[in-house]
């Protein structure tokens, strides 16, 4: 008999075959970008944004250039301009002779050195101990300077660009937008998963970004495109799982990509040639399992009306949580309480847009009252 692997994935950017649908948001994004149009992409967590700018990447025709800088976990300046030069440079410049070659025409304050790492060839800044405004300004300019070069637009695509907030010492948004604004031939796509954040990033009148793209936000993804993609997937690996199966854990997941997949991926390891409906449910509950522990210390750090607010989101999820009903049923003292414990709950990541982000936690959660 044939072997074959888990075709389900999560965890990781799914491009492809592993990726389902969006075709609206490609086109959106693509077209807008195409134009000349910068874009702000939010969601939140996990719900497959930077898998669609990998998807759109792959799409895009050939006249345009696209890079993608995940700023994630940068801290300084300088580890930021280090960043932007390299991911600039490397793509646009593949082979380490033109990109000697072209590099240093474009740079006239900043002085580089192009090393080979292994087999990567890396930009290293040779600035003093910190990075000079001068400096900065150069490499924010740099990616119109690369497209006129090259004579191609840019799309330059920055993931996780809440953080630009961490970077310090002073905001340098403000450098940053006075360069891009003037840009003429490069489209910029800005991603984000704290959506707050990213909301007062760009829709601030005192932040620098303050409406400087335009906004699309991330759904999930619809069941009818869902479900094909997972039959297929059983199909394709010698098994298979009816349709009632397919329904029950999509109601389940609601669509989010990521659950959806890691739920899928259990439920197909649990097969031998046939999932059903009680695989599903077998499926949900060994991964509960799985994360006990997990869920048990991050429900021991919580105070009782975060714990009862939980409580009661996992039980009404639909319900009015301001309400009076609400508050009595689940004993939330007042609108203000349950107001609090939202953004306790919100800082910690617990609840996202106001429902509890991970779906696993909230079904465990659920087996606490019963
Ligand atoms: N279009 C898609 N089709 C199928 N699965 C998807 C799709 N998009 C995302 N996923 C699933 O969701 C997971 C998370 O996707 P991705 O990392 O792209 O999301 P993200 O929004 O960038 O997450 P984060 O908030 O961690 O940055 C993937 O590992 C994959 O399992
Ligand atoms: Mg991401």
């Amino acid at each position: 008999m044939m072997q074959y692997n888990n075709p389900f994935k999560y965890g990781v950017v799914v491009t492809g075959d592993d990726f389902v649908n969006r075709k609206e948001e490609i086109t959106v994004l693509t077209e807008n970008l195409l134009a000349g149009q910068h874009m702000i992409l939010y969601s939140s967590r996990k719900l497959g944004k930077t898998s669609l700018m990998k998807q759109v990447t792959t799409l895009l025709p050939n006249h345009v250039l696209p890079i993608y800088i995940d700023i994630f976990g940068i801290t300084s300046k300088k580890t930021l301009a280090k960043k932007i030069v390299n991911d600039l440079t490397t793509t646009v410049y593949p082979t380490l002779t033109t990109l000697k070659n072209e590099l240093q025409k474009l740079l006239s304050r900043v002085t580089v050195k192009i090393i080979l790492v292994q087999d990567t060839i890396e930009v290293e800044l040779q600035t003093g101990e910190y990075i000079r405004d001068e400096e900065l300004e150069e490499i924010f300019d740099l990616p119109e300077q690369l497209a006129k070069q090259k004579g191609k637009r840019l799309v330059v695509m920055f993931d996780e660009f809440q953080n630009i907030t961490e970077i310090g010492p002073e905001q340098i948004e403000k450098l940053m937008r006075s360069k891009f604004q003037h840009h003429k031939n490069v489209s910029y796509l800005f991603a984000g998963s704290k959506t707050t954040l990213m909301k007062t990033l760009f829709n601030d009148q005192n932040h620098a970004f303050y409406w400087f793209g335009k906004e699309m936000k991330l759904n999930t993804i619809p069941k009818p495109e869902f479900a094909p993609f997972i039959h297929t997937k059983f199909i394709q690996t010698g098994k298979t799982i009816n349709a009632q199966a397919i329904d029950y854990l999509l109601n389940f997941t609601n669509g989010h990509p990521y659950f959806t997949q890691k739920l899928c991926q259990q439920i197909w390891y649990d097969t031998l040639d046939a999932a059903d409906e009680e695989t599903v449910i077998q499926a949900i509950q060994k991964i509960i399992r799985a994360e006990g522990d997990f869920y048990e210390q991050t429900w021991n750090a919580l105070t009782k009306m975060q714990k009862r607010l939980l409580v009661g989101l996992s039980a009404d999820p639909d319900a009015n949580k301001y309400a009076q009903r609400f508050i009595q049923k689940y004993d939330l003292q007042s609108a203000a309480h349950v107001k609090r414990a939202y953004e306790a709950l919100e800082n910690k990541r617990i609840i996202e847009e106001r429902k509890i982000s991970d779906i696993f936690f909230s079904e465990w959660v659920k087996t606490l009252i019963t």
